[in-house]
């Protein structure tokens, strides 16, 4: 069978960057980012596709910051809402899959077990509420559609918080972290494999499914996972420790932030019959290929 055309949007995003170095080379890829096609002009978008080739479309773009999205809720309604609507009705009437990428913010953040596919969503910022609404908009145009839930990224393209907290470490002693907001730290570079292996080995895959690594972690106990690696691969960090603090002390964020998202990534293991790793042992080779590259 000859490998399928993928189209990558977003290819200039921190995903949309990892996914296009990981597919790229041993299949028919193409990249687009803003440039090439803006999601504030949705207008625009049916010609743009109609004239690609395209089987499967991976939509990493969207307006991602939450605090952005809230004081600009009309544009974050153009990019995650009504542009992946519109890629979704263009790629069904093609015969194309897409896979739409969306968060663990789709979920309220209170007490819970791990989150599943199927539980009740309630969101509590713009940025959650347009994802959940582009994930029901996808879903509902294209039913071959699949809604790829995924938390806290992290990876060589774009700085997170991992990344941030080393440069701190390394000029001051004096670290916070939020200790009572907690999801699953995941890596880029894992969500790239899982992806190759659910376009190529699972094209019948469709509605939604949670990508995210195992374990538990606050933005606090990463900070200091990080920080421990770090100063094990030699980086000149001041400390490791670093003093946990309620988000609700936080007071620069203009969108409120959920505190449990945490998602079960059984469906996806047991779809790809293969465990998934932990968290800390993805952020340990990223940071080993960081600091100490071969
Ligand atoms: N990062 C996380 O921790 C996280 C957590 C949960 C879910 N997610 C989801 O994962 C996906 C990828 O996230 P990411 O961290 O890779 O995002 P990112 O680094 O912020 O990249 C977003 C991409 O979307 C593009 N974009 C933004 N607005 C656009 C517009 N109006 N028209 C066209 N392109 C536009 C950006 O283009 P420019 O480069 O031109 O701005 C960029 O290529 C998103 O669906 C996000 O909601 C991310």
């Amino acid at each position: 069978m000859p490998s399928p055309r993928i189209l990558i949007l977003g290819a200039t995003g921190g995903l949309g960057r990892a996914l296009q170095r990981h597919l790229g080379g041993k299949n028919n890829l193409t990249c687009w980012g803003r440039a090439e096609m803006d999601f504030e002009k949705p207008d625009e978008i049916p010609a743009k596709l109609a004239a690609q080739e395209y089987d499967v479309v991976l939509n990493a773009a969207g307006m991602t910051s939450p605090d952005v999205c809230e004081v600009q809720p009309e544009r974050a309604l153009l990019a995650n809402v009504v542009a992946p609507q519109v890629i979704a009705e263009c790629s069904e009437r093609k015969g194309a899959r897409m896979i739409q990428f969306s968060t663990d913010y789709v979920f309220s953040g209170e007490p819970h077990d791990l989150w599943r596919e199927e539980d009740e969503t309630k969101p509590v910022n713009v940025y959650g509420r347009t994802k959940l609404a582009g994930e029901a908009a996808v879903l509902k145009a294209s039913p071959r559609a699949l809604v790829a839930r995924v938390s806290w990224l992290f990876g060589p393209d774009k700085p997170s918080h991992p990344d941030n907290i080393i440069l701190r470490a390394m000029q001051t002693e004096e670290l916070t972290a939020v200790a009572d907001k907690v999801s699953a730290p995941t890596s880029n570079a894992d969500i790239c494999g899982w992806v190759e292996r659910l376009v190529l080995e699972h094209p019948g895959t469709n509605g939604v499914l949670h990508l995210c690594n195992s374990g538990i972690a606050s933005w606090h106990t990463w900070a200091e996972a990080a920080l421990g690696i770090a100063e094990w691969l030699g980086v000149p960090v001041k400390t490791t420790r670093v003093q946990p603090v309620p988000l609700a002390s936080l007071t620069q964020f203009k969108a409120q932030r959920p505190l449990m998202t945490l998602m079960s990534n059984a469906k996806l293991q047991g779809l790809l019959g293969e465990e998934i790793r932990n968290w800390h042992d993805a952020l340990e080779e990223y940071l080993v290929q960081k600091y100490q590259p071969k």
